[in-house]
């Protein structure tokens, strides 16, 4: 089978296909796992490609190309985590004095990384409101380099106008960078809408099994690639050989999944919408998001992650997630199986509290990851879950 033309073929069929051709020597239908840290070489700095799995690994390159495919670059590189592929990015597209204007409702571990490891090194870095375009345009200096964004957001699931802020980006000659995990590359995009950078959390919706942790940037721009290259290579956070094939076992059944997750989550936030034990339910696809009609034009779907405000404060979340049978209580999101966690005290806990609280990041908030079991048993165990929480309210 020789590679497949990507503009050929749908998602779902590049996603099992693309860069995954039976092995040439053997016939074998699955990439192999390379599980070899260095390639012989024909004659001194000779050799078929690769010489040092670092540097570079056929499993890892069948991962990294599929991925370019499935986001439309023409460049994949893949990292040990999300956060790998974020400090290598950074590392290799900024220096002392520049400015980068980021969303003010990252993921916490990005905040962190910005506000308290790379801005010591001299970068500026400064968090905006980036579901208000005329906001971030009125914050562009002179030494802004880049825009940071990530949509829909986490945990508020907030969206940002991604051609906003394209086109604030071109008239001032900065770099777009786009968090795409909570989407994923079957709902979301970017570099068609004009972003030149999207990074992603494969440990997300790409692995999709919550078994393996790794990342990854995708873009189409040569020169940016390579510099992207040499430090990947440079800094050494790259995924090893049976890290990269986890990530492609799972990434084979995205289009699936994605579909499961949607319908699931769709169904569990009109349900929730309604119950009397909930404040309020943030899914950008419930007509009640205030941006539901930029979720229909930028997403090719709404995604598999719903927040909820249970009515009460801090006891009421709790007793919620404790309640629940089906989700369990863990950091992470994007596997087959639903998890719940508390953003306040959990994945946005690195976050002064005034910070949180000024952003909406409230105690009552509850983010839910919703997986791929049977929407009626989900259902169920979320009224129960949410039976607690009234019953709590009315002691
Ligand atoms: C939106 C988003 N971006 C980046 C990351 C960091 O990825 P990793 O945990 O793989 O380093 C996460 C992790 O939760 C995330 O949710």
């Amino acid at each position: 089978m020789t590679e497949l033309d990507p503009k050929a073929y749908q998602f779902a069929t590049l996603a099992i296909h693309s860069h995954q051709a039976p092995d040439p020597e053997t016939g074998a239908v699955i990439t192999p796992i390379y599980q070899t840290s260095t390639f012989e070489q024909q004659d001194a700095g000779k050799h078929k490609g690769y010489d040092y799995s670092r540097s570079g690994n056929p499993t890892r390159s069948a991962l990294e190309g599929c991925l370019a495919d499935l986001e439309g670059g023409h460049h994949a590189l893949c990292f040990a985590s999300g956060l790998g592929a974020l400090t290598t990015l950074s590392m290799a597209l900024f220096k002392p004095g520049d400015h980068i204007l980021c969303g003010d409702d990252v993921y916490g571990g990005t905040y962190r990384f910005f506000d308290k490891v790379f801005r010591p090194y001299g970068i500026d870095v400064e968090f905006v409101d980036f579901t208000r375009p005329d906001l971030v345009r009125q914050r562009v200096r002179p030494n802004t380099k880049a825009l940071y964004l990530e949509t829909p957001t986490n945990p508020l699931l907030k969206l940002v106008d991604i051609e906003a802020m394209v086109a604030i980006a071109k008239s001032h000659k900065l770099i777009t960078i786009l968090d795409n995990t909570f989407a994923s590359p079957y709902f979301q995009r970017g570099l068609a809408l004009g972003v030149d950078i999207i990074l992603h959390s494969t440990t997300k919706y790409i692995g999709g099994h919550s078994d393996v942790v790794g990342g990854a940037l995708i873009l189409k721009d040569d020169t940016h690639a390579q510099a992207l290259r040499f430090h990947q290579n440079s800094l050494g956070a790259t995924p090893d050989p049976f890290a990269s094939w986890l990530t492609l076992r799972g990434l084979k059944t995205l289009a699936l999944r994605m579909k499961a997750h949607e319908a699931n989550a769709l169904s569990l936030a009109q349900f929730m919408e309604k119950h009397p034990g909930v404040e309020s339910v943030i899914y950008p696809g419930l007509p009640s998001h205030p941006q539901y009609d930029l979720a229909k034009r930028q997403m090719l779907g709404f995604g598999g992650m719903i927040a909820v405000r249970v009515k009460g404060g801090l006891d009421e979340a709790r007793t919620f997630m404790k309640s629940l049978k089906l989700f369990t209580l863990a950091e992470s999101l994007g596997g087959v199986e639903s998890l719940v966690e508390h953003p306040a005290l959990m994945t946005h806990a690195s976050i002064e509290p005034q910070v949180r609280n000024a952003i909406g990041i409230t105690d009552n908030l509850v983010r839910m990851s919703v997986g791929i079991e049977d929407a009626e048993d989900l259902k169920r165990d979320v009224a129960q879950a949410l039976d607690k929480v009234l019953a709590l309210a009315k002691v």
